[in-house]
């Protein structure tokens, strides 16, 4: 699922020091396949070369309301009849107050109250102190009373090279949170739990048995399930990978026995249940108190089965939908029908754990659903973002068709 592709992006830019940062972010815009213009108020041109930015669209740069463009159109009508969205980045607390008071008297605050059909997101930056001003604080609620999308500012070090909370977002999230603002919410109202990562059971203080999950799969699910609309609950083992806050309630956890604790905490209240991690089926009896040390001989670790957390969840299923994964190297559709049956799942996802660029730790997957009805879906290769939305997908088809009066009860409270 393309959520950026063909999308019309105008850029908004005002004066401060994270100007600077807005050509990268236009590229990962142009990268999603979006149309990109960038417009500045004339602060924005002390930090940046609008050379730069028109390089970067391939479109002119807007600059001043009075100047009409081709045939007499005028820039701020003409520019917001023609976007999707409008992002003012970075927002200074002056073009805040300004489109809080409803004041246009430049090119960008008279884009802001031209786009009143279509999306504004801002993202402010500026020194802390100035962030933590009341009168700040209270434009930054007038907005979003308003119905104007925020996303951040961040804690961390400031050009002024004090700490505190003021940085523009990370570029990334800026663009997670627009792919957040076109996304259907068809996932309101449900609570997905969501396992991910390997587990790792210890040796010894310092050695462990894992596998090579890099919870890539995992947290693909929880960031499409969030971006629908879902209240999501993060199960995961150690991984490197990080997760917006906003949204998702994360819960780190190292051994199976852990992962099991927590996910029989939240699975009583889950709507959707989603395996993906990688649970070591096996930990040492009793891990070595000290670390251990050579020998020559052959040295014996004697291994007890970690218990099989989805399959006692197939027991103890109310309403729930659970889907399991499974990663095969040969027989796929016999495996995979098995667990259905054996864990009582409603949709096991299937990963070609054989393939270089599908399964464990690649940016991408090959999956093929198969659900309780035995019907069997096969995907090309494609990110695990995609095949993130691919299951949510088909999860929600299977929801209505298994709960009908369930899905349908939780419509009508939204
Ligand atoms: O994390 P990535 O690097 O992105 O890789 C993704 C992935 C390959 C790990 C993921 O897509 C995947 O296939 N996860 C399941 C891997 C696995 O453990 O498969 P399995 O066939 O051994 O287990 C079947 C199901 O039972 C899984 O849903 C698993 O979470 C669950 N299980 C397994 C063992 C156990 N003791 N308890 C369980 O609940």
């Amino acid at each position: 699922m393309d959520h950026l592709r063909g999308k019309k992006i105008l850029i908004a830019i005002t004066g401060g020091i994270a100007a600077y940062k807005i050509p990268e972010l236009i590229r990962l815009f142009v990268k999603s396949g979006c149309e990109v213009r960038a417009a500045v108020t004339e602060n924005a041109c002390k930090f940046i070369q609008p050379l730069t930015l028109e390089t970067l669209t391939g479109h002119p740069v807007l600059r001043n309301e009075f100047t009409l463009i081709k045939e007499s159109q005028i820039p701020h009508i003409e520019a917001t009849a023609w976007c999707d969205i409008l992002i003012v980045a970075p927002a200074t607390g002056n073009i805040l107050g300004k489109a809080a008071s409803g004041i246009a008297d430049d090119l960008v605050s008279t884009l802001i109250m031209a786009t009143s059909q279509k999306p504004i997101l801002f993202a402010p930056a500026m020194n802390s102190r100035m962030y933590l001003n009341p009168i700040v604080k209270r434009n930054i609620a007038v907005l979003k009373e308003t119905g104007h999308f925020f996303i951040g500012p961040e804690e961390g070090e400031m050009a002024c090279g004090e700490e505190g909370l003021g940085r523009l977002v990370l570029l990334t999230c800026i663009v997670e949170k627009v792919k957040d603002i076109f996304t259907e919410k068809d996932l309101h109202n449900n609570t997905i739990l969501i396992s991910a990562g390997p587990t790792q059971e210890p040796i010894d203080p310092v050695r462990y048995i894992t596998n090579r999950s890099s919870g890539k799969m995992g947290y693909a699910i929880a960031k499409a399930a969030k971006r629908r609309g879902g209240r999501v609950i993060l199960i995961s083992g150690p991984t490197r990978l990080s997760i917006p806050k906003e949204g998702i309630t994360l819960i780190r956890v190292k051994t199976a026995l852990e992962m099991e604790r927590e996910i029989y905490e939240h699975y009583p209240y889950s709507d959707i249940v989603i395996m993906a991690a990688a649970v070591a089926d096996y930990r040492t009896n009793r891990p070595f108190p000290h670390k251990l040390k050579k020998s020559d001989r052959v040295f014996q670790l004697e291994l007890v089965r970690n218990p099989d957390i989805l399959k006692s969840l197939g027991g103890k299923k109310e309403t729930q939908i659970l889907v399991g994964f499974a990663a095969e190297t040969e027989n796929f559709e016999k495996n995979a029908l098995q667990k259905i049956k054996d864990k009582n799942l409603d949709l096991i996802v299937v990963n070609n754990v054989n393939l270089p660029d599908a399964g464990f730790e690649v940016d991408t997957n090959r999956i093929m659903l198969i659900d309780r009805f035995g019907k069997i879906r096969r995907f090309p290769l494609q990110s695990k973002e995609d095949a993130a939305d691919a299951i949510l997908d088909k999860i929600i088809k299977l929801k209505k068709k298994i709960r009908p009066e369930n899905h349908n009860e939780k419509n009508k409270r939204t």
